[in-house]
């Protein structure tokens, strides 16, 4: 049978307090709200253009960084984990989040305390789920999430970060066999199984993309890096996030990608 899975994506409208967002390795820089607000619109036509069915959840108005919906949940193909945020400004955003999450998934697991992970902790690729250990995400969470992940067939190995807000933001897979990497920020050793391609020495962000299938979409702002993830053979789409860059996110924190 072929696979005729289609890829969802779960997205939030910008909220006007972005403004008052977390911040941990940049930073403070004025965000043009409007602007941000306009480029989140740029990134979900992106997606869409890419054969994503994206739902836009409403803007939050009180939860600055709620269009960072990756960080509040784990989507897989057997369950859903529901985050607990690193970050005390960001836990109600799971609430938020909860129910359209019990609409596509019908078993859904939780993090609880002392546990504490953000989604952009946590990259997977195939049934191996890498965890960052990191300023928001702790080994507390890391043990919770290979309890509930291990009777699914899921590895999980934690991974040391410095100087960069997520694992993430350290890198993520172009395929399955193939990362993108900022080896300053994370020790390419744990991912030695894997061909890496390191991100330009003058683009220390841009290890951070989404792939779709067999194409990725990255911040325009990275040329050097598209390139050398094009010359690797990949199909590469860009968009322009500088206003959420200012709140330190990146393009894969914008959505939650699942199959259905
Ligand atoms: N502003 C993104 C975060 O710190 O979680």
């Amino acid at each position: 049978m072929p696979d005729i899975s289609i890829m969802h994506a779960l997205c939030r409208a910008v909220s006007p307090a972005i403004t008052d967002c977390e911040l941990s390795f940049i930073d403070r820089e004025s965000i043009d709200v409007a602007l941000a607000q306009a480029q989140h619109r740029d990134y979900i036509a992106a997606l869409g253009a890419l054969g994503v069915r994206v739902t836009e959840l409403p803007a939050e108005p009180v939860l600055p960084d709620s269009v960072f919906v990756e960080d509040s949940v784990l989507l897989f193909d057997e369950l859903a984990v529901l985050t607990r945020p690193g970050a005390i400004s960001r836990r109600a955003e799971v609430d938020a989040i909860a129910p359209v999450v019990q609409s596509v998934r019908s078993r859904v697991e939780r993090i609880t305390q002392p546990g504490t992970v953000d989604g952009g902790d946590v990259l997977c690729i195939g049934q191996h789920v890498f965890v960052g250990l990191s300023q928001r995400s702790n080994q507390a969470a890391i043990d919770q999430l290979t309890a509930v992940l291990k009777p699914f067939g899921y590895a999980v190995t934690a991974v040391p970060i410095r100087n960069c807000l997520h694992l993430k933001s350290a890198v993520t897979a172009l395929s399955d066999d193939t990362v993108l990497i900022n080896p300053e920020w994370v020790a390419a050793g744990y991912f030695d199984a894997y061909r890496q391609i390191r991100v330009a020495e003058s683009e220390a962000h841009a290890a951070n993309v989404v792939r779709i299938g067999a194409a990725i979409l990255m911040p325009s702002c990275f040329p050097e890096t598209r390139a050398l993830v094009q010359a690797a053979g990949f199909a590469v789409s860009t968009v322009d996030v500088s206003e959420l860059q200012k709140a330190e996110g990146a393009v894969t924190c914008c959505c939650v990608l699942f199959t259905g």
